[in-house]
């Protein structure tokens, strides 16, 4: 249904994997399906948000009433979102963006020959963390945090270094939980410092459960 909060706000979510090429027939990637991210935009878009989803490369089928934005880097996925910065009420970033790429493109497939092939790698630009530096008031960011050890609290540390008002751990070492799987459990830790550990649920219920809390921080702002 309709979530008067949510209708017709301005709702971008990132979701997915990025590739890193290293040739034209190579690159660094992650196990991300983009399914949270998808459930996600669905959900907003169901409640009467505009969606934008921001995706990196996977088989899943564009959600309807979504507009899409197939990416493939760290860079485009950056660019795509960073052009809507101004645009936005709300981001949430579930996508897997790899924080390195190859320092060099080969524009020629990489020829075998040593034994050892040392691979260099320098930083991407990180998206949650410019959309923080130029956050608005009234904008809401949402993060996610893929954790293998002491969730919450790595959590929290990025949600104070990228200027957001949520974030969303999940500790990916767990089989039903994080990557790939159709199922997620996660911490949710506020911006006041509140933290909620939800149980076991789809990652459709999540995505619920992530707006509710969107839609709460939004309702707390005096509407355009
Ligand atoms: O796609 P699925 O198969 O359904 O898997 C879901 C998921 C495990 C990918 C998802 O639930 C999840 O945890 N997404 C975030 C994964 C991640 O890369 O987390 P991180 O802790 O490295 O990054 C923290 C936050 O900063 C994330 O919101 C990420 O989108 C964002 N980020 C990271 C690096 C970067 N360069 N730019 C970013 O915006």
């Amino acid at each position: 249904a309709v979530d008067p909060t949510l209708a017709g706000r301005r709702v971008l979510v990132t979701a997915g994997a990025t590739r890193e090429a290293l040739d034209p027939v190579r690159f660094l990637s992650n196990r991300s399906t983009g399914k949270m991210g998808y459930a996600l935009a669905r959900e907003a878009a169901r409640r009467g948000a505009q969606v934008v989803l921001v995706a990196g490369p996977g088989n899943l089928p564009d959600p309807e009433g979504v507009e899409v934005v197939h990416v493939e880097s760290a860079r485009d996925m950056h660019a795509a979102v960073l052009a809507r910065a101004g645009w936005l009420d709300v981001a949430i970033g579930a996508a897997a963006v790899a924080d390195y790429r190859p320092a060099v493109f080969q524009p020629h497939k990489i020829k075998k020959g040593e034994d050892r092939l040392v691979l260099e790698l320098v930083r991407n630009p990180d998206i949650l963390a410019d959309l923080g530096r130029q956050k608005r008031p009234g904008q809401v960011l949402v993060g996610f945090a893929a954790e293998t050890a002491d969730l919450a609290e790595y959590a929290r540390r990025k949600l104070e270094e990228k200027n957001l008002d949520l974030i969303v751990a999940n500790d990916v070492t767990q089989p039903d939980a994080g990557f790939a799987v159709d199922t997620n459990r996660a911490v949710l830790v506020h911006r006041d410092g509140r933290q909620e550990d939800l149980p076991l649920m789809s990652k459709d219920a999540l995505a619920a459960a992530i707006l509710d809390r969107v839609a709460a921080l939004l309702g707390r702002r005096d509407p355009e």
